[in-house]
């Protein structure tokens, strides 16, 4: 399966699944990294692993509609066949899930459907939660609340910040984005209104729609 991936900064997730698309027996490849911010620092590195890059700015389009018209121009011209929103911090609407319906992931760091939106890390500790996490799930025109792929649960420990936090999260969404991906690329999520349901494979758990990280 050919993946997009869409980063407006950092890009470790991107990473994540590049170190993933490199191995043979994984079932998706990375034919393009897009980004809406020219000097995104994970634009660099996908260039780095040699990676085909495409910058669409936002500012430079009338308007929402027009820019993502583009970004699927674009996204079509390395004949992806699923997206992967990886840290972009564009709201998309129809035109994306039109034509890839099905086909569009997000990674949020948060146990959805508790703190969507931005500032996730601060919020969970602000609430004072004894446990945040990440969720891999489908994008809808809503923001943070598809269909949920997969989510690992991590403890937020005394004196954390949003920092520290965040880095502990970080190491789960770079496990469980790729694994989602393979599931989404071996035709294994069913998504029935709310729930994925997840086909063989999935050992003696058929239908779990979350994990714990692994020890
Ligand atoms: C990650 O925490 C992801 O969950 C969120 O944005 C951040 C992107 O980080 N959507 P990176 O660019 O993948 O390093």
């Amino acid at each position: 399966m050919n993946l997009g991936v869409l980063i407006s900064g950092r890009g470790s997730n991107m990473e994540a699944l590049a170190d993933a698309c490199a191995d043979p027996s994984f079932p998706a490849e990375i034919t393009v990294v897009l980004s809406n911010v020219a000097d995104a620092p994970g634009l660099s590195l996908a260039r780095e692993r040699g990676l085909s890059t495409e910058v669409v700015d936002h500012a430079r389009h009338g308007s929402r509609d027009a820019f993502e018209e583009e970004v699927v121009a674009r996204l079509r011209a390395h004949d992806v066949e699923a997206v992967c929103l990886a840290g972009f911090m564009r709201l998309l609407g129809p035109g994306l899930l039109a034509a890839f319906p099905g086909r569009v992931l997000n990674i949020h760091p948060s146990l959805l459907p508790c703190f969507p939106g931005l500032h996730a890390h601060e919020q969970a500790l602000e609430y004072g939660v004894r446990f945040s996490g990440c969720t891999v799930h489908f994008v809808t025109e809503e923001m943070d609340a598809g269909p949920i792929v997969l989510q690992a649960a991590v403890p937020v420990e005394q004196g954390d910040t949003a920092e520290t936090l965040s880095a502990r999260i970080l190491e789960q969404e770079h496990r469980i984005y790729p694994e989602s991906v393979r599931l989404l690329a071996e035709g294994r999520l069913d998504v029935r209104g709310r729930r994925v349901e997840i086909r063989d494979g999935r050992g003696d758990r058929p239908g779990a729609s979350s994990e714990q990280p692994t020890p």
